[in-house]
Order: structure tokens, then sequence, then C-alpha cells
């Protein structure tokens, strides 16, 4: 199927297949793993509250012929990414899909328990040392397996800036959540150039964006900071402009399912704006193809969290 035309229709029998999906209580990571489980697929909902977990999947529409879990996994926390790899490593014996898809967006300033501000921490580091853990998993199938990054088209804006990684000195929350976005896609395409570079051919990187899906993310600032008027308005804008969150989820699926998809590419609605619509492949900013900035932005991420992936 093309591009053009592809929807969930096209998802083929997942039967034995394993996912692990972030944020797969809320928006586009429960729709994802609703589509995943009705097509057959076991899916290990990773979710940083185990009681919001368990409410979402007593929603699971899909049911049989798949099958799930819920576990706890907090991206705010080093300890907690580590813990719940160690739980993944016990029990499976290879994963055929990593969805990084869990984020925060345009929040007030604060830190994870290890100190990085959040956006940086959550979207980007914590998915880093996640896929560090969960890379030999993902080696070892017989079948092709694939890492999904879920970026923004925000990426766009977003510039990484080494001598404030943390926004330390100022903090602008859109900034800040452009730069974790585009680290998002620095990460996924360098992921890719290292994996051909170690012949891992088994496994591919492949980083989305969803458009503009109607999901609690535009929420979750305005309620921090307590703004009724925001919450309203960006509630209204996602009514009104918004695709549903299961057509958000659409990238996330053919960049994953599409036999056609390379590693190394970005995938995102082909409609209005690129924000609605069929997915499909896409160019990502200049700022996103830079080799150096991402290199050191990996080498900034593996000190960082003190995790190493084991390639090259
Ligand atoms: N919606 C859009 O228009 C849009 C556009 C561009 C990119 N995106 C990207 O799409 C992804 C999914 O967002 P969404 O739109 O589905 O928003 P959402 O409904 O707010 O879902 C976000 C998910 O991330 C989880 N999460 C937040 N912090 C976490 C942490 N510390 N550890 C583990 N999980 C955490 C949330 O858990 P809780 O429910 O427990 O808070 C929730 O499950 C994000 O990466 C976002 O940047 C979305």
């Amino acid at each position: 199927m093309t591009a053009d035309s592809w929807t969930e229709a096209a998802i083929p029998d997942l039967s034995g297949r394993t996912a692990i999906v972030t944020g797969a209580n809320s928006g586009i990571g429960y729709e994802a793993t609703d589509m995943l489980v009705a097509n057959g697929a076991h899916v290990v909902m990773a979710v940083r509250n185990q009681e919001r977990g368990e409410a979402a999947a007593e929603d699971i529409r899909g049911g049989l012929p798949g099958s799930f879990t819920v576990r706890t996994l907090d991206l705010a926390s080093l300890d907690s990414i580590g813990s719940f790899s160690q739980e993944i490593q016990t029990e499976y014996d290879q994963l055929d899909f990593l969805f990084n898809n869990a984020g925060v967006m345009a929040i007030p300033r604060s830190e994870t328990e290890d100190g990085f501000e959040t956006q940086f921490g959550v979207n980007h580091l914590g998915h880093f040392a996640l896929s560090a853990q969960l890379l030999d998993l993902l080696i070892a199938g017989d079948q092709e397996s694939r890492i999904i990054t879920q970026s923004s088209g925000m990426h766009e804006r977003g510039v990484i800036d080494f001598d404030d990684l943390h926004h330390e000195q100022s903090y602008d929350r859109w900034d800040a959540y452009g730069q974790s976005k585009l680290a998002n896609v620095l990460f996924a395409y360098e992921l890719q150039r290292r994996l051909e570079r170690t012949e891992l051919e088994s496994v591919r990187s492949v980083v989305t964006h969803p458009g503009y899906a109607d999901t609690k993310l535009q929420q979750r600032g305005p309620e921090q900071d307590g703004s009724t008027l925001r919450l309203w308005l960006m509630k209204l804008a996602n009514t009104l402009f918004a695709q549903s969150a299961r057509a958000g989820a659409w990238p996330m699926l053919y960049g994953a399912i599409a036999p056609s998809i390379e590693g190394g590419e970005y995938v995102g609605p082909t409609g209005l704006l690129n924000m609605r619509g069929n997915p499909g492949v896409q160019e990502s900013s200049d700022r996103s193809s830079d080799e150096e900035v991402a290199e050191r932005l990996w080498e900034v991420s593996e000190s960082e969290t003190g995790v190493e992936f084991q390639i090259e």
C-alpha cells in the first residue's frame, strides 16, 4: 500500500511479535497499543503510573488475538529505566519493536530525579538510556526489529545548546521542547548510522512525528501553571484543528511495519501542512542532519546517563 493511502487497515497479522510502547496509557501511545494488540501483537505498556496504566488497559478495545501487560517506567528516573530494563531482560528473550513515544511539552521548568531539565531528560535522555539497555533484545530476534522514536514538527525550532543543555541559565519552554525533539531526530539518525557501521542490519532506527493530534499533551503545561484560560484555549484549538489521537498514531505504526521504510527515515502525516492525514516519508530540518552535532550529542548523552550502547 502506498503512503498516500496507508491506514491502520494495512497492519498485517502481528502474532508472535512483541512491542514496548512508552507512554502507553494516554493519547498516541494508547492508540498505538490498541492497534498493535488488535492485530495480534504482545505489548508491554510502559507507563509512569501503574494505576493510570491499569485503568487505560481496561479500555483496550483490541482484546484478543493480542495480549498486553502493564509495567512501570518513569523516564524521569535513570533508576526506574534501569529496573524496567532489567525486568524486561529477565522476562523476554527478544523484542520486535521499541516505541520511544512518551513525552512532555512546554511545561514550566523542572528537573528529573537525576537533575536533567525535564523535557530534555524525559523526551531524549530517558529514551536514549532505555534504547541502549534494550538493544540486545532487539538484536536477538529472528526477524528484523525496529526502534521508533517519536519526534515532532517542532524539532525544526530546536537547537542543541551544548553550553546550557539543561536550560539552567535561561528557560523558554518551547525552546526546551524544540531542543528535546531535535535531539530525538539526531539520536534516531545517529543510531541508524552506528547500526549500519556495525553491520547490524536486523535492527532499523526510524523517527516519526504525529502532526497535530488531539491528546492530553497540550494540556499539561497550562495544568501545571494553573492557567484555566490557556487550558481552555488549548482544548478549543485541539477541537478545531487537531486530527484524532488514533490518526496521530499512524506514522509510528507505519514507520514500524511498512516494509518500504528504511532505517534513518523520518515519517509523518502527508496531509494539510503535514499536520494530519495518511503517513509517508518526509524531510526533517537541516539541523537534524548535522552529523557532527549528532555525534557530540551521543557522547554527551552517554556521559550524562552513564549508559553506553554496546555497538561499535
Ligand atoms: N499530540 C500532538 O499533537 C503531538 C505533536 C508532536 C509530537 N507529539 C509527541 O507524541 C508523543 C506522545 O504524546 P501524546 O500527544 O500522546 O501526549 P499525552 O496524551 O500527554 O501522552 C504522553 C504520555 O507520556 C507519558 N509520560 C510523560 N512523562 C513521562 C515520564 N516521566 N515517564 C514515562 N512516561 C511519561 C504520559 O504519562 P502520564 O499520562 O502518566 O502523564 C503519557 O502516557 C510525545 O513524545 C509528544 O512529544 C505529539
